[in-house]
């Protein structure tokens, strides 16, 4: 320790910031010792069975529930919206097909910025067209992603469809059948905020900067792509694939070896949730469903066969799934690709984003927190040939 240093500087530093609030926040509350979660004090099971995902967007954005004429006005304003510039389709034409989808829209949002400028901290209007623009807009970037790189031109989005229909629409070109359309509608509300995760406290950091609004979001975009994060759905579904069958005694042995390695298992254990994710329990249910209309798949019967497995093995540790253990599984069986599990997180979770990029901005004071240090201080320099 160093004279500088003082033990309130040591006895301060949490790794990863576990426990250290960031922010005074309203727009999610979260108890994972209960499995307990409500955006705005909804509970997530409530919204995820009555609402809408743009009913929930208003929601998250505005802080309260939208009467009927402010639904109406708000989804016209998001269909509106839902057209991306040329110049981003001519770009997202020149990256390489073999790129991930996420990095694909990290740029496309980065570069969003340039064609509306503004100043977003002193004026609300602004705020709110961006707003309306990024949740509108990234799920037709991504579809648009989609089509290009399999050779195929992007397919404009239909105005008469709901938010996540049309998204789906937008993939294949067909219409969903309504059963599909609302469970990626149940998904979308399900991944749309979740307090102060690593990709919204990335978003509240580049906002405190007062960065643009795309900025924020392109920086929010890249914290999520990451396998600790919104990447592992994507891990969930390849790490599924490479246990052979769904025997009990198989996938006891395959997760016995996996702990015993101490590499991590995909799609299990929470910072904050000490118990099942309240998440991964409706998407489960939501699977259920979609599997009873269009058949089970393989995949699911092991993924649960892991789920009894691992809480004899790590239940005790409070490991238990979260919400990327069933919805690769799910997206898998509605027919869209592994690697575009992760843009649909952010498809989603753009709206949360930007609720704390709006709460942030009204008490803004940028973030910059210390440290504790550990290197050496006061060296002498020693010239090149001397060393
Ligand atoms: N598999 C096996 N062991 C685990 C797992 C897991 N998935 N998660 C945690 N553990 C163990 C750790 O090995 C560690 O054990 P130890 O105390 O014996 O060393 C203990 O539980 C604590 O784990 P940490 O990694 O320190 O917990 P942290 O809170 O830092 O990390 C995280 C949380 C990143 C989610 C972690 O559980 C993980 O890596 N899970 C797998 C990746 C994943 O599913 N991420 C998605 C999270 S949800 C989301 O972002 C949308």
């Amino acid at each position: 320790m160093t004279p500088a240093q003082t033990m309130s500087d040591q006895s301060a530093f949490s790794p990863g910031l576990a426990n250290v609030p960031a922010a005074e926040s309203s727009v999610c509350y979260l108890d994972g010792s209960i499995g307990k979660l409500q955006y705005r004090g909804y509970p997530i099971e409530v919204l995820s069975e009555k609402s809408s995902f743009e009913e929930v967007a208003f929601l998250l954005l505005f802080g309260h529930l939208p009467k009927r004429a402010e639904l109406e006005t708000f989804d016209r304003e998001l269909r509106r919206a839902r057209t991306i510039k040329f110049r981003i389709i001519d770009m997202l034409k020149l990256l390489p097909e073999s790129g991930h989808p996420m990095d694909a829209l990290s740029a496309a949002v980065a570069a969003m910025g340039m064609f509306y400028p503004g100043d977003h901290v002193h004026d609300p209007k602004f705020r709110r067209e961006c707003a309306v623009r990024l949740v509108a807009n990234l799920p037709t970037v991504v579809a648009a992603w989609e089509r290009i790189r399999n050779g195929d031109d992007p397919i404009r989005a239909r105005p008469d469809l709901g938010h996540a229909a049309n998204f789906l629409y937008m993939l294949s070109g067909e219409e969903p059948e309504p059963l599909v359309a609302r469970t990626m509608d149940v998904a979308m509300i399900l991944h749309a905020e979740h307090q102060m995760n690593a990709s919204t406290f990335s978003a509240r950091v580049t906002g405190s900067a007062l960065a643009d609004p795309y900025a924020v979001v392109s920086a929010a975009v890249g914290t999520l792509s990451g396998p600790l994060h919104g990447g592992a759905n994507e891990e969930v579904l390849k790490m599924l694939r490479t246990i052979p069958d769904n025997k009990a005694s198989t996938i006891r042995a395959w997760a016995e070896d996996r702990l015993a390695r101490k590499e991590k298992i995909s799609g299990f254990g929470h910072r904050e949730y000490k118990v099942k994710d309240p998440r991964a329990t409706i998407l489960q249910k939501l699977s259920q469903r979609v599997f009873e209309k269009y058949g089970n798949t393989p995949i699911y019967d092991i993924a649960t066969e892991l789920e009894r497995q691992m809480a004899e093995l790590v239940g005790s540790k409070g490991i238990y799934p979260n919400v990327d253990f069933y919805s690769g599984i799910l997206y898998e069986k509605m027919g869209i690709a592994t690697d575009l599990f992760t843009p649909i997180f952010a498809i989603a979770r753009v709206s949360g984003w930007l609720a704390h990029l709006l709460e942030q901005l009204q008490n803004n004071r940028i973030f910059r927190p210390s440290q504790v240090w550990t290197g050496q201080a006061d060296r002498e320099f020693v010239a090149l040939d001397r060393r």
